[in-house]
C-alpha cells in the first residue's frame, strides 16, 4: 500500500474500510516482549490470597473464586464452558487470571472496561457465578478472627465488602508470568521460527501484539458457537439471564453468543470478542470464549484456513498456506509464551478455613 500508517488502530480501520488485505508487518504494531514488573503489597496480596480460595465469598458458601480459576488449570478452568453457581451452568470459558492486572479492558465480550475491582464484584454479586450479597460477605468476613487480623495487617479498619473489593486485585497483581522461555530469551530454535511466521507470514500479530500480545480490542474470528450453551438448560438459563439483563434484542431466541454487541447493540459486532492474551496457554486448554478448541495445533490450523465461517468476520483473516513445519514452528512458539506454573504456597492459600468462631457478644455493638 502507498500509504503509511503507523499507528495500529488507525491502519485497522482503513483497511477494514477499503476491505483489502495487507501482510502484516511487524514495525506498525506494538512490540510483543517482557511484561514490566508490578509492584505488590505483600500483605494485601497475602489477604487476597486467603480471599479468592475462600468458599465463604459465595452465597451458599459452595464455591470459590479457585473453584473456577483453578491454579493447576493456569487459573481458568479445564472445562470448555465454566462451572456455574451451584444449580446454575455457564455460557462461557473461565479465563485465566493470570496477567489480568496488565490488561485495561475484561471479560471475553470487554464489558468491563474500568478496573480490577469491578470485575471482583461481578465475579461476587452475578448470581450464576457467586450469587453473593456484599453485605452478607462483609458480616461473614468480620466473624472470622483470622480476617480481623489479616485487614489490619493490610492497613484495613475491619473487613469491609470495599476493602475485599480493593485486597482481591492486589492478590491478582501478583500472579503474573515467571521464567517464560521467550521472556527469559531461552526459545528453541523452533519456536523462533514460529515468532518470525507469528509477525510475519501467519499475521498474527496484527491482533496480537504488546507484552501481552493482545491488542485488548474486539474482533470476529468465525470460532464456531458452543451449542452446549443452548442445549443444556442449566447453561441456558445462566446465558438467559445474562442476555436478558445486558438488554439483547431477541435474547429469548437467540442461539448464539453475541460478544461485543452487548456493549454496543450494533449488528457489526455480532460475535465479536476481545482478543486473548496468548501467555501460560500451555496450562488453559481448551481455548476460546467457549473452549471449542482443545489443542494449540488445531488452532493453528483453525488459522491457517483463515479463521471459522461467520459473514461478519474480520478482513485480518485469510487463508495462510502454512507449511506442516511451520504449523509445528507456530506451536512451539505459543508454547514458549509459558512460564512456571503458579501452583506454590506463594501464589495458592492452602491453609485451613476456621469452621467455627467463637460467639460474639451483644453483637450489634462490636466494631473489631
Ligand atoms: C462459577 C465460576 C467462576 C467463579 C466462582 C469466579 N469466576 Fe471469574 N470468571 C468466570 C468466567 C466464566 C469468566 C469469563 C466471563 C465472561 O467473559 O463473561 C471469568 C472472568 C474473570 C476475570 C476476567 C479475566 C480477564 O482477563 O478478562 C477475572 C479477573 C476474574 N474472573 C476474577 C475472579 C475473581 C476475583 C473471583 C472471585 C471473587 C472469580 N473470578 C470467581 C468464572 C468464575
Ligand atoms: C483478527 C485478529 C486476530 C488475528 C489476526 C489472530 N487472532 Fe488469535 N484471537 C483473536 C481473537 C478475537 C480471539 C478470541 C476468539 C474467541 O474467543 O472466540 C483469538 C484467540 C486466539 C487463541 C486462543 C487463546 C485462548 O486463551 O483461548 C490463540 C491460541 C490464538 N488466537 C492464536 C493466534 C495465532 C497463532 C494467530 C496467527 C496465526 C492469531 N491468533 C491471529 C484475534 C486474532
Amino acid at each position: 500500500m502507498g500509504v503509511r500508517v503507523t499507528n495500529g488502530r488507525a491502519l485497522l480501520a482503513a483497511v477494514m474500510g477499503l476491505g483489502v488485505a495487507v501482510s502484516a508487518q511487524a514495525g506498525e504494531y506494538p512490540d510483543i516482549g517482557p511484561l514490566p514488573a508490578l509492584k505488590v503489597d505483600a500483605a494485601k496480596a497475602e489477604l487476597g490470597k486467603r480471599l479468592f480460595f475462600d468458599k465463604r465469598l459465595s452465597g451458599d458458601a459452595g464455591i470459590a473464586c479457585s473453584t473456577c480459576h483453578v491454579p493447576e488449570n493456569g487459573f481458568g478452568s479445564k472445562e470448555a464452558l465454566s462451572p456455574g453457581y451451584p444449580g446454575n451452568g455457564n455460557f462461557r470459558n473461565a479465563q485465566s487470571v493470570i496477567n489480568t492486572a496488565y490488561k485495561k479492558v475484561w471479560l471475553h465480550d470487554g464489558r468491563i472496561g474500568t478496573d480490577l475491582n469491578d470485575v471482583t464484584r461481578e465475579m461476587i454479586t452475578e448470581d450464576y457465578i457467586m450469587n453473593m450479597d456484599m453485605r452478607i460477605m462483609q458480616e461473614r468476613l468480620k466473624q472470622d478472627p483470622v480476617y480481623v487480623e489479616m485487614f489490619k495487617a493490610a492497613g484495613k479498619n475491619e473487613p469491609s465488602n470495599g476493602g475485599a473489593r480493593s485486597i482481591i486485585p492486589e492478590y491478582l497483581k501478583s500472579l503474573t508470568s515467571r521464567n517464560a522461555p521467550f521472556d527469559s530469551g531461552k526459545m528453541s530454535a523452533s519456536a523462533k521460527s514460529g515468532m518470525a511466521l507469528f509477525k510475519g507470514k501467519a499475521g498474527c500479530i496484527q491482533c496480537h501484539n504488546g507484552p501481552l500480545l493482545s491488542d485488548q480490542k474486539p474482533h470476529n474470528t468465525g470460532v464456531p458457537e458452543n451449542f452446549d450453551v443452548f442445549l443444556d438448560p442449566m447453561n441456558h438459563q445462566a446465558f438467559i439471564a445474562f442476555a436478558m439483563f445486558q438488554g439483547i434484542p431477541n435474547y429469548m431466541n437467540l442461539k448464539r453468543d453475541p460478544g461485543y454487541l452487548n456493549i454496543t447493540l450494533d449488528p457489526k459486532d455480532m460475535g465479536k470478542f476481545i482478543t486473548p492474551s496468548l501467555r501460560e496457554l500451555k496450562y488453559t486448554a481448551p481455548y476460546m470464549h467457549n473452549g471449542t478448541i482443545k489443542m494449540l495445533a488445531e488452532v493453528v490450523e483453525f488459522y491457517n484456513q483463515g479463521g471459522g465461517k461467520d459473514s461478519n468476520k474480520s478482513p485480518l483473516l485469510k487463508p495462510l498456506q502454512l507449511s506442516k513445519a511451520e504449523k509445528k514452528d507456530l506451536v512451539a512458539f505459543l508454547e514458549a509464551l509459558s512460564g512456571d506454573q503458579l501452583t506454590s504456597d506463594q501464589y495458592v492459600w492452602k491453609g485451613e478455613y476456621p469452621a467455627e468462631y467463637p460467639a460474639i457478644d451483644n453483637w450489634t455493638q462490636v466494631r473489631n
